[in-house]
Formats: C-alpha cells, structure tokens, sequence
C-alpha cells in the first residue's frame, strides 16, 4: 500500500512557540540541548530566521533557526530538528531549503557532530561540504564538522 504524504506546511516561528520547541530540543538533542534562555532568544532576537513545520493537526514537527551574518556574507544555521515520529519524510529537507531561501546570502553554514550520521547524510544531499573541524566542541568530547553550501547567485 502505498504511504501517505506527510501534510506539512512550514511557517514562522514566534515566542508562542516556546513550551513544542522546549520538547523537541529535549528528544532531538538530549544532553545537547539548549538551555531554556537560548530557546527564548532563537524565538525573540532580531536577525534570527526562525521557522517551524507544522503538521495538519497544529503541532511542531520540527524547527529550524538561522543567523544571518549579512556583513561577512554567511549565514549560519544553529538548529535543525525533526521529532521522530516525522523523521525520513523530508521535513528536515524542507526546513533547511526554506531556510536558506529566506537568508539570501551567498554561503551558508552549520556544524554537525561527526557521529550524527543522518543529519550528515541530509547535509550532504542538499549540497553541503566539509570545511573544518573543531575538536572536542561537543560536551562528550566529541568533534564538530563545519559545513558550507554555496550559492551561485544571491537568492
Ligand atoms: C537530522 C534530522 C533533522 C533530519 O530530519 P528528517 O526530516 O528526518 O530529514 P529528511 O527526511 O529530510 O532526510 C533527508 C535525508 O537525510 C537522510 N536521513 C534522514 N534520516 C536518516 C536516518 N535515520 N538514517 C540515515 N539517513 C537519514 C536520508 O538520506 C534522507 O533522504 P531520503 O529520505 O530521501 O533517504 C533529524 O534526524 C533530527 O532531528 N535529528 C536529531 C537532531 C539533529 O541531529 N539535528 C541536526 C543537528 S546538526
């Protein structure tokens, strides 16, 4: 039998947002997670993209943030996640290609644990490439890969 497609739609996301978002930096990031004041500024600072898929239902399926470095010309992306149960249905591909969309800068970043296997995989089929590690960045010890998409044309 053919499977469903996911109905999501990807919108901005706003402070009301914050007690969904609080749940899902908990089940994607565990020990990684931020804490409840960096929640409040990805939701409220200025110069951040901060965008969320919603399911048909009303609920967050997933987030995405972007700071946009407009005097270097880059973008940084400082979160992406999906709950689980939305996983593999391209809501990840989505939030970063609109993501990306509304920053408008030429080069785009973002740095990944070297274990996290899925999310290099996404990275890596939407067009990212290594361009260094920081060693030991994550609290375990473990290292982050930084990652750069290019835009040919200011989008
Ligand atoms: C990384 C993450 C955001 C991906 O979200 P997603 O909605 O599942 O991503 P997509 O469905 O768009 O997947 C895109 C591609 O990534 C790969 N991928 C996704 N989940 C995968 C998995 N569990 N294992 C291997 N590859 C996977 C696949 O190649 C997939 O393409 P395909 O579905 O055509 O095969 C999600 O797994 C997540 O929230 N993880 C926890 C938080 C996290 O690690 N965030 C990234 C921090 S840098």
């Amino acid at each position: 039998m053919a499977s469903v497609p996911l109905l999501i739609r990807i919108e901005n996301a706003t402070w009301r947002d914050l007690g969904e978002l609080r749940n899902l930096e908990s089940e994607c990031f565990g020990q990684d997670a931020w804490p409840l004041l960096d929640l409040i500024s990805v939701l409220t600072l200025p110069g951040i993209i901060r965008m969320k898929a919603v399911t048909a239902e009303g609920l967050m399926a997933g987030f995405i943030a972007g700071e946009c470095h407009a005097g270097e010309k880059i973008g940084w992306i400082t979160t992406i996640g999906v709950l689980r149960a939305y996983r593999s249905q391209r809501v990840g591909t989505r939030l970063l290609e609109e993501c990306e969309q509304r920053m408008k800068l030429p080069r785009v970043r973002l740095c990944v644990r070297r274990d996290n296997l899925p999310a290099l995989k996404l990275y890596d089929e939407a067009g990212y490439q290594r361009v260094n590690i920081w060693r030991a960045y994550y609290q375990d010890g473990q290292d982050a890969i930084v990652l750069e998409k290019v835009f040919r044309i200011e989008h």
